[in-house]
């Protein structure tokens, strides 16, 4: 696809959830002097999302242009003229201040909502091995908000609501089957992250990327963040950098043999190229001859459900669909 064409599709994957990025979007294409600043992001890190992103982490660090206040994380009343004069002139202005961004940073968005589909997928997994404690591996982790999963509560409307945290996530379970939730968390033994970049919950400009990849109009997504943020830099996780494919087999040594483990992955390995897909099952496939792991394998779903990925549960021998989501969690399908 071609640079101008990313931002078309990009326009379109906006329709109906931000119309701000859509109209900037579309005009973009037909533009030869903000196609060569998108140009300086390296391939296959979702052009227009890291656009987007280093322009909004400027604004949200306060960043002096009009351009703020079409946004609706900016001002409570946003402008809605046309804005991409605005933001033209804010990517020319701005050009040197945005290149480190551009050429450095990656699409790196942690839902937090996803933990939806990860607690009943982890409590299945519980179940499964008795209810020993689960050393968790997550591949991918950003930030490592989802790591935290355990200490927020989940509201599943007419299923219930489980935990006691004052943070709670809502979703909507849309199946017949009833996902395995309680007030009976499965218990963690040890949790640590694999990231080519962990961002820090500490770290204010981190912090700022994680927020400035929502999407403007996602407040209820901001919300979310800044509050599950808060919850977890009382407990961060471990997060290791590297690559995920590279590391994992020396994470997985230094965890006691006789402790289970669940590796899991959302919206990572999309960004994997085929090769590393095939070096990664292999890993632990080959694992799981040794000792008792579970993954859950996030993928795209390929069924009719719009934006939805599925969490696949391979329990040493078999992958099984386990778990449906949208793409944000906003409602899971239970599937086993
Ligand atoms: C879109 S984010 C998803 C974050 C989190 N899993 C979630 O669902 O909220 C994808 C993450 O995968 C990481 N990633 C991509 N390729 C990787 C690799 N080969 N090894 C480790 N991490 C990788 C990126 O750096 C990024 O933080």
């Amino acid at each position: 696809m071609s640079l101008a064409e990313q931002f078309e599709w990009f326009a379109d994957w906006c329709v109906g959830t931000s119309p701000l990025y859509e109209e900037i979007s579309r005009e973009i294409a037909d533009d030869p002097d903000l196609l060569a600043i998108a140009e300086e992001i390296p391939p296959k890190r979702g052009t227009p999302n890291i656009l987007f992103a280093a322009i909004h982490w400027h604004l949200l660090g306060g960043a002096n242009h009009e351009l703020a206040e079409y946004y609706p994380t900016l001002t409570d009343d946003p402008k809605s003229d046309n804005p991409f004069p605005a933001f033209r002139e804010f990517c020319l202005v701005f050009e040197t201040e945005l290149l480190p961004l551009l050429r450095n940073r990656r699409t790196q968005t942690n839902a937090v909502r996803r933990c939806t589909a990860l607690f009943p997928a982890f409590s299945h997994v519980s179940k499964e091995v008795g209810g020993d404690p689960l050393a968790l591996v997550e591949l991918g982790p950003s930030g490592g908000l989802n790591l935290c999963w355990h200490q927020y509560a989940y509201d599943y409307g007419d299923a219930g609501q489980f935990g006691t945290s004052d943070f709670v996530l809502d979703s909507e379970i849309r199946s017949e089957k009833t996902p395995p939730i309680s007030d009976d968390f499965p218990a963690v033994a040890s949790r640590i992250g694999i990231d080519l970049n962990p961002l820090s919950i500490q770290d204010e400009k981190d912090v700022r990327w994680l927020r400035a990849l929502i999407w403007p109009e996602h407040g209820d997504r901001h919300r979310l963040l800044q509050r599950a943020a808060d919850v977890a830099q009382q407990h961060p996780p471990e997060l290791r950098q590297g690559d995920a494919i590279e590391e994992l087999p020396d994470v997985l040594a230094e965890i006691p043999d006789d402790v289970p483990v669940c590796v899991f992955d959302t919206q990572m390995r999309y960004q994997l190229p085929d090769s590393a897909q095939d070096r990664l099952r292999a890993h632990i496939e080959s694992a799981a001859q040794e000792r008792t792991i579970h993954w859950l394998s996030g993928h795209e779903s390929t069924d009719e459900w719009d934006n939805a990925f599925t969490l696949d549960w391979f329990d040493g021998e078999e992958y099984e669909p386990l778990v449906a989501y949208e793409q944000h969690g906003k409602w899971i399908r239970w599937l086993l």
